[in-house]
């Protein structure tokens, strides 16, 4: 299986963001992944279209977009043609989830469903064979730099199972407390895709950091 890093450009510097992205693109991250947030799916708010506007025209890297909003089926077509490759969101902030995954397919970029800790596996299955992607939250969404929740690799592991039969191509990206301590274990596990913010921010060599997940 591939192996992708995803940093979290929640954890760049807003006053040097060209410079950081800069940085990445000249990385082997192969995905850029940007936290949305609204303050009301979680208790922080992020940024929105006039800060992935500079981001999609700085780097040709994949951008995966996480969404930690709330109803988003009004947003996720905006999201799309502010350049996500990616649209994920999350299973607990929707009641229409089959309308958010076919805005985003029509729209023309890859579909995601992300899960927070504490949410069973079993409510993807009937989603499973619709969506590119599940994002498995490792911390509670919301905020960069918390401890990496080690149940995450069980869920993992038991949605790669369930991918089998249900959609083989199936992609599992992880989120939150990840660094080079801990990639490997999720790799090994059945993810593709890890998101790493502070571990990569606040490396002092961040490529190298990327290169060390990869390693893992
Ligand atoms: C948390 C975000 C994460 C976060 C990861 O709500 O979804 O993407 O930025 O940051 P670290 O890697 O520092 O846990
Ligand atoms: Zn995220």
């Amino acid at each position: 299986m591939q192996r992708i890093i995803a940093p979290s450009v929640l954890s760049a510097d807003f006053g040097h963001l060209e410079r950081d992205i800069r940085m990445l693109n000249d990385s082997r991250a192969e995905w850029i992944h940007i936290d949305v947030m609204d303050g009301v799916f979680v208790p922080n708010i992020s940024f929105g279209f006039p800060v992935m506007k500079p981001i999609r025209q700085a780097s040709p890297k994949f951008m995966d977009v996480h969404l930690m909003i709330i109803d988003p089926e009004k947003y996720v077509e905006r999201f799309v043609e502010a350049g996500s490759n990616l649209v994920t969101f999350h299973l607990e902030a929707t009641k229409e989830p089959r309308k958010c995954i076919d805005l985003i397919r029509k729209a023309g970029a890859k579909v995601g469903i992300s899960i927070k800790p504490a949410t069973p596996i079993e409510e993807l299955r009937e989603w499973l064979p619709d969506i590119d992607l599940v994002l498995v939250m490792s911390v509670e969404p919301g905020f960069g730099g918390q401890s990496f929740m080690p149940h995450s690799i069980e869920k993992v592991a038991g949605i790669r199972k369930m991918a089998e039969t249900l959609n083989p191509n199936l992609m599992i990206e992880v989120d939150g407390g990840i660094s080079s301590k801990n990639a490997r274990l999720l790799f090994d596990a059945g993810a593709e895709a890890l998101v790493a913010g502070s571990a990569v921010f606040k490396a002092a060599d961040p490529r190298q950091e990327i290169i060390n997940m990869l390693n893992a």
